[in-house]
């Protein structure tokens, strides 16, 4: 009787061990196909690796990859605000570790993930962070609609293949700014590259709640003043932004070029400073030393969108190809007028 008994429990377990598996099995087959449904929507021609395995290239559109890029980078911000919001109330531990250095941890992680989601196929390159800690597995793939993009661009698009596109993202621009509380300068970035340009920037400051993007050849955001439709080109003496990091090294190096006519400002962030020439503030950004790329892409793409420059001291462009130096070696010029005479003004120098 109890020799029966077991019998029979031991084919119920059986029985139900073998209907959970089915019906995990049917869940996983059902979610990884809606996931592969959203991600082909965007795609017009899939391709795949010589083990039939990986998704290689696609055709992507441009615009979808602004809408995308608008969506990273806020969600970098959402990231950032939260951090500096859980130090202003007195809840992170001192000592531990850097609560900032770990909000810088965690935009990366929500950018580059929310990236990696939706486009699998497309390089990113930004540092290197450890974001094993951090679950992110319930992040809802980014939106690829934006509707100032939408209203603004309606029937603009371009495609591209995959392969020639390299996104660059920067998780905290003003990393001092953002420990020492000074939060306007405060921004995410990501940057769209094709073949080695860069044609999509966006600038993201969480602590002003502003986005600037542009698409060169296409438009740029009306949520600021940028670019020449705004600002004259200027007649006075230069002025020149000059990093924080290198304050000395910019000054020297701007009065031997202007014999002391010009004036410096100092300020942190590339972005930041990028943003500064773009809004006509100052005439020209110098920097000597190297430069990461995915600090300067976004701002080099906006530029270029309203008619600016940037290149570097030797009046080089800048490349951004994902098989590119991380580096920027050649020193960096921005400006929005008069480009070739700081370059004159340089060759000498
Ligand atoms: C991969 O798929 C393509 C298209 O279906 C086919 O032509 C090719 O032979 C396949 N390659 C391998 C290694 O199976
Ligand atoms: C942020 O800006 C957007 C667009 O300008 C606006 O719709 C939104 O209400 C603003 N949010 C806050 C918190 O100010
Ligand atoms: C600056 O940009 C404009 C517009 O993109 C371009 O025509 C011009 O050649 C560039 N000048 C330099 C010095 O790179």
């Amino acid at each position: 009787m109890s020799r029966n008994l077991a019998k029979l429990n031991l084919r119920n377990i059986i029985f139900l061990l073998l209907g959970t598996l089915f019906v995990l099995l049917l869940y996983f087959i059902l979610h990884n196909i809606s996931y592969r449904k959203a991600l082909y929507k965007t795609y017009t021609r899939v391709l795949y690796d010589h083990d039939n395995k990986t998704i290689i290239t696609s055709k992507v559109s441009l615009k979808h990859l602004l809408a995308v890029s608008i969506d990273i980078a806020e969600r970098g911000g959402v990231e950032l605000k939260a951090v500096r919001k859980l130090v202003d109330v007195q809840k992170v531990r001192k000592g531990k570790s850097d609560p900032f250095y770990e909000g810088n941890v965690k935009s990366y992680c929500a950018m580059m993930y929310g990236f990696k989601k939706i486009h699998p196929e497309i390089k990113v390159i930004s540092e290197k962070e450890d974001c094993s800690k951090i679950n992110l597995d319930d992040d809802q793939l980014p939106r690829g609609e934006n509707t100032e993009v939408k209203t603004m661009l309606e029937s603009v698009d371009e495609k591209v293949l995959s392969e020639q596109i390299a996104v660059w993202v920067e998780p905290l621009d003003c990393f001092h700014e953002y420990k020492k509380n000074l939060l306007p300068c405060v921004a995410t970035m990501v940057c769209v590259a094709v073949n080695g340009k860069p044609v999509i920037g966006v600038i993201h400051h969480p602590f002003q709640n502003l986005t600037v993007w542009g698409w060169v050849g296409h438009g740029i955001t009306s949520q600021l003043k940028i670019g020449k439709t705004f600002f004259k080109e200027w007649t006075t003496e230069p002025e020149i932004v000059v990093s924080r990091t290198e304050a000395r090294l910019g000054a020297d190096f701007a009065a031997r070029a202007f014999g002391g006519e010009e004036t410096i400002t100092l300020a942190g962030g590339e972005g930041f400073k990028l943003l500064q020439v773009l809004q006509g503030l100052v005439s020209a950004y110098i920097h000597l030393s190297f430069t990461k790329k995915w600090d300067i892409c976004a701002g080099d793409a906006l530029l270029q969108t309203v008619g600016g420059n940037v290149t570097t001291l030797k009046g080089k462009p800048i490349s951004y190809a994902a098989s590119d130096d991380v580096d920027n070696k050649g020193g960096l010029l921005a400006t929005l007028f008069k480009h070739d005479f700081f370059l004159d003004k340089f060759k000498n120098v």
